[in-house]
């Protein structure tokens, strides 16, 4: 499994969601109790940011902006809303203050073209 650094821990506060750019699309990471996890960024409903909705550290979701759907950002599950899928999740992990993230997925899809032309 190939991690790729994200950026500096610092810049993702306890309790806040910051999004960044990968080979696989947007990646939404959470700083929850010195824990990272990391998820798309785009909400399986009709592909909102999940990054600017609303996330509830108490209850460890975060809601889309856009329809209201709420996903436990653990499981990955939707718990409510009009999503019915679970978002893609990655694996993320810390080392030395970096953010790393690996596609977990499974699919080493890395040689994704620019497709149709
Ligand atoms: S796009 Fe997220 S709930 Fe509709």
């Amino acid at each position: 499994m190939e991690f790729i650094r994200v950026g500096a821990v610092a810049e993702i506060p306890e309790a806040e969601v910051r999004a960044y750019d990968l080979p696989w699309g947007r990646v939404a990471i959470v700083h929850l109790e010195h824990r990272l996890f990391a998820f798309s960024d785009e909400c399986t409903h009709q592909g909102c940011s999940l990054a600017e909705g609303e996330f509830d550290d108490r209850a460890g979701t975060v809601k889309c902006a856009c329809h209201d759907s709420v996903f436990d950002v653990e499981t990955d599950e939707p718990l409510a809303g009009p999503a019915q899928d679970p978002v893609p999740v990655f694996v993320a992990r810390e080392v030395q203050g970096w953010v790393e993230v690996a596609n977990a997925q499974g699919e080493d899809d890395g040689a994704q073209g620019p497709g149709r032309g």
